[in-house]
Order: structure tokens, then C-alpha cells, then sequence
């Protein structure tokens, strides 16, 4: 809280608002002789003085401030679609957080050559639903400084990080800082995705030729998992089951790894195609064959060859066919690809450092040689 009022705070600052002030404690921190504060919880408000109003509702006129701050409440899907019925007064598609609101409503309420600074979460830098927020802040406002922790705060779920930036501005070099000591990491000049601003790398900006060119990409999903259930067994003739977690970079590690699956641990699973039903059997057609299966969820890509065309991919295996598979498989082992994907997704995925691929991600990264 401390770091992004400070980075707030310019000379010549009078007011400033919090408009999801809780206990009022950003406003408090920097010191200005207009505070406004307003929370949409009537004992809170009441509690620190401060207007009960909904800010994404309240009509806020011209009324305009020289700093926003805030750490505003960050909703799931959830309660997302019970306050909010899925619309978006403020430009966030259906699924976008509560949050990516409040920095959209903080780009309107601060004064051209003001400043605002909000904890945002993560899923904020690469989220789909942000997309149309993401382009009116950086048409607005220019970052100057931002700070990110691999370390859940808050709530054990979200991973959070914090921006700084002045309206009007010029676009220029982001100063940024990492974790709980807030150590200094590069500046960067504001990248053409959110999400490169984790990694310090901005995606290449050239239009040359990318997977999708050569390759097509496709996952499955919860039909074939379940389709899937019945079918698997480690004493029955046909089909090795690759899941995620058999696949390393290169390797397929089935018949020496257990593998997890429905629920039921396996030595060696394969798929009784007798055992699956019409649909299920023409999907099982469709995926033996040579290809490329790749792991969903990882630090680096990690992709095998199944050259034999005999193994049948697991949820939510990804299946990659190409007639060219050795520069498919070059591209994806390649430092460039692993930088790329973080670039674009970062903060996608479970743990820190890791990133959910899907389709559409793999068929645009950009192609080696
Ligand atoms: C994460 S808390 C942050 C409070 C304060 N900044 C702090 O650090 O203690 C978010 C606050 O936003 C309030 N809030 C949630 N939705 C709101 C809305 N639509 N308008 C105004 N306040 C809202 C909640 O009541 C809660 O007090």
C-alpha cells in the first residue's frame, strides 16, 4: 500500500479518492487535505465516515481527482455474475473481474496529468475479458511504475500486482519491482501486452510466420474425459493414454510413471476401444496418428513426438498435426517459444511461473528456421 501511494503522490496533489475505501487506510497514507473514500458497505462506510455508494454506479458528473488509489475488491466468477448479472457498465466483457472495472472507472476519475494506483490481481494482465479495458487505459494513461509477487496475497487464490500511472502521459519506461522486499527489477518500456511487464521480455513484434502456418492445434475436453472413464485399464489391450503429467520435454514417460487418472492411479493405462461408444470411437480415430502431443499447464513447453501415431491423448492434453514436425517440435523446445507464450500469459496459470497454454496461444507463436 505504502509503495503505490508514494508513487501516487506528485507536488501539487490536493485530493484524492479511494473508491473502495474500506477502512479508508490509502487514503489516510497519503496525507492530502481532500480525501474522498466510498465503499458500497453501509457499516464500513459509516464506520470511517466515509459515502455508502456503489462506485461502479454512482454518477459521478465531471467530478475529477488529482490521485485515485485503491485496492479494490477482486470477485469471482461467481459473485461476479450475482452482483453484476454479467454486464459491464465500463467496457469488461462478461467475465471480467470487479477489479478491471475499478481501473477503468479509475482512468475517468482522474484528472489529466494526475495520477492513479491500484493492487490488482494478476489474471487482470492477460485476461480475455480485460482486453477492451487493457487498450482504453494504455490510450489514456501511461504506466510508470508497477510492482508483482509470485507469493498469494489476500486470498489464497489470486496473485496480485500493482500499477501506477499518469493520465495524459507520455508513454515512457516502467519502473518495476519484484516480491515482498520490492527489489528493483529493469525498467522496460511499456510493452505491447500487460503480461510481458512480469517477464521483462515484450513479444516480438514482427508479422513472420508462426505455428499456426504449419501446424493446427486442438484440445480436448470434458466429454472425452468422461468418455474416456470407463475405457482405461492397465490389463486391457490397445492405445497407451498419455496425460500431462507422462509428458516431458521430448520424453513420454508412460510405462515407468504412474499416472493419475479418474480418480485411480495406473502403471501402464491404455484404451479399450471395444469399451467406447460410437462418438467416443470415431474421436479415437481421429487422434491416433502421427502427431505432437503437448502438456496444458507449464513452465517451459513441453511437447512429444508420437511418430507411430499410436498413443491417445488424456484431458486436457493438447494434439498438434503437421507434416512438418521436427521444425514444429525445434520451435517449441526453443527459448524464444517459452518467452513468447510467458509474454503473452503470464499469471494464466496455477503456480508461479507457470502458464496454461491452449490452441490458439501455440498457433501464434512465432516459427523458428
Ligand atoms: C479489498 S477491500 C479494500 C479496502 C481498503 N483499501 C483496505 O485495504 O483495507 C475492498 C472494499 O471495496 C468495497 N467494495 C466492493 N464493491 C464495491 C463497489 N462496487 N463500490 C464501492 N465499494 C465497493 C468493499 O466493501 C471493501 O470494503
Amino acid at each position: 500500500m505504502h509503495a503505490v501511494v508514494h508513487e501516487a503522490l506528485f507536488a501539487g496533489a490536493r485530493s484524492v479518492l479511494d473508491p473502495a475505501c474500506g477502512d479508508g487506510r490509502f487514503l489516510q497514507a497519503t496525507g492530502l487535505p481532500v480525501q474522498v473514500g466510498v465503499d458500497i458497505d453501509p457499516p464500513t462506510a459509516a464506520a470511517g465516515g466515509f459515502e455508502c455508494a456503489d462506485a461502479l454506479r454512482r454518477d459521478w458528473g465531471d467530478t475529477r481527482f488529482d490521485i485515485v488509489v485503491g485496492n479494490p475488491p477482486f470477485l469471482s466468477q461467481l459473485s461476479r455474475l450475482t452482483t453484476r448479472g454479467g454486464s459491464s457498465p465500463l467496457g469488461g466483457g462478461p467475465y471480467a473481474d470487479a477489479a478491471a472495472e475499478f481501473l477503468a472507472l479509475a482512468v475517468r476519475l482522474t484528472r489529466p496529468g494526475g495520477r492513479f494506483g491500484l493492487v490488482l490481481p494478476q489474471s487482470l494482465l492477460s485476461a480475455r475479458d480485460a482486453a477492451a479495458i487493457r487498450a482504453d487505459v494504455d490510450s489514456r494513461a501511461a504506466l510508470r511504475w508497477m510492482w508483482w509477487s509470485d507469493t498469494p496475497m489476500f486470498d489464497a487464490a489470486v496473485r496480485v500486482w500493482a500499477g501506477v500511472w499518469e493520465v495524459g502521459g507520455v508513454p515512457g519506461a516502467v519502473r518495476r519491482a519484484h516480491g515482498s522486499e520490492f527489489a528493483p527489477l529493469s525498467s522496460m518500456p511499456m510493452p505491447r501486452t500487460w503480461s510481458a511487464l512480469l517477464t521483462g521480455a515484450d513479444s516480438p513484434a514482427d508479422d513472420g510466420p508462426r505455428l499456426g502456418d504449419i501446424a493446427t492445434f486442438g484440445v480436448d475436453f470434458r466429454a472425452q474425459y468422461y468418455g474416456l472413464v470407463d475405457a482405461v485399464g492397465d490389463d486391457v489391450d490397445g492405445p497407451p493414454l498419455i496425460t500431462s503429467g507422462l509428458i516431458d520435454p521430448g520424453q513420454c514417460h508412460w510405462g515407468t510413471r504412474p499416472v493419475r487418472f479418474a480418480k485411480r492411479t495406473f502403471r501402464a493405462p491404455r484404451v479399450d476401444l471395444a469399451r467406447l461408444s460410437p462418438a467416443m470411437h470415431r474421436w479415437a480415430e481421429g487422434r491416433l496418428g502421427p502427431k505432437i502431443l503437448i502438456a496444458n499447464q507449464t513452465k517451459v513447453i513441453e511437447a512429444v513426438h508420437d511418430e507411430a501415431g499410436e498413443w491417445l491423448p488424456g484431458v486436457p492434453v493438447i494434439t498438434c498435426r503437421t507434416v512438418q514436425p521436427q521444425r514444429v517440435l525445434a520451435t517449441l523446445a526453443s527459448r524464444e517459444a517459452v518467452d513468447y507464450v510467458h509474454s503473452q500469459v503470464a499469471g494464466s496459470g496455477l503456480g508461479a511461473g507457470t502458464v496454461r497454454l491452449n490452441p490458439r496461444l501455440l498457433a501464434s507463436i512465432p516459427l523458428l528456421g
